[in-house]
């Protein structure tokens, strides 16, 4: 067996353009729930122009057939003590991955939608020294920490839908403040749509990270 089919995800890894000239950001690509890891490729290169590394998997779980990251019990309503596995072994596939692959752990950046940036959100609260940074679309608290994790220098961008049924603000707002409260350098654009993502999440997402990665 190949060592890339033993890092345990189904997953596409893609790298980057400049990877010998030592240029070695990579996006850790976390879909939302029914998608999978082709879904957020063409996003991922419109926010970041520059040719970053994708590392992408398929979330493990299956809820009717469609694959998430973790369980949940019901909408919104999650398993917490399966998110935390699912989070500490999707942590271990980045670290091997980056072995296999040869991209820096250290400058990986999670991009997340939904059921993918919970598990970001987690994973940040989590194994915060598995990411440098995240982007999260439509995320909301995935637990409370019992005590609050030190994420000073981490970069993290919240974008969400002033009309998203499946996130009421006001769980987006208590992820803020969560962050906040870390230390980590967040910041939240609110979206004048739904759960969708637009071209408006997009371009903030682009200009936030060429503002935060690439002085
Ligand atoms: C979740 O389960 O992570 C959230 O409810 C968002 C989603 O529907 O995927």
């Amino acid at each position: 067996m190949k060592e890339k089919d033993q890092l345990g995800f189904i997953h596409r890894f893609i790298p980057s353009v400049h990877h010998t000239q030592g240029r070695s950001m990579t996006l850790l690509l976390l879909h939302g729930t029914g998608g999978n890891e082709n879904d957020l490729i063409q996003i991922a290169r419109m926010i970041e122009t520059a040719g970053a590394s994708i590392l992408s998997p398929r979330g493990k779980i299956l809820e009717n057939g469609m694959p998430r990251f973790f369980r949940r019990l019901s909408e919104g309503v999650f398993d917490i003590e399966d998110l935390k596995f699912r989070t500490y072994e999707l942590a271990d596939f980045l670290q091997n991955a980056s072995k296999v692959y040869k991209f820096d752990p250290e400058q990986t950046i999670a991009v997340g939608y939904s059921n993918g940036a919970n598990i970001a959100a987690s994973m940040l609260l989590l194994r915060p020294e598995a990411l440098a940074g995240a982007v999260l679309f439509r995320a909301m608290v995935p637990f409370e920490p019992e005590s609050v994790p030190n994420l000073s220098g981490k970069q993290i961008f919240m974008s969400a839908g002033l009309h998203d049924p499946i996130i009421p603000s006001r769980r987006t707002k208590d992820l803020l403040y969560l962050l906040r409260k870390t230390g980590s350098n967040v910041s939240l654009k609110w979206q004048n749509s739904g759960h969708q993502l637009t071209q408006s999440d997009v371009s903030e997402a682009r200009e936030w990270l060429s503002a935060s990665f690439t002085a």
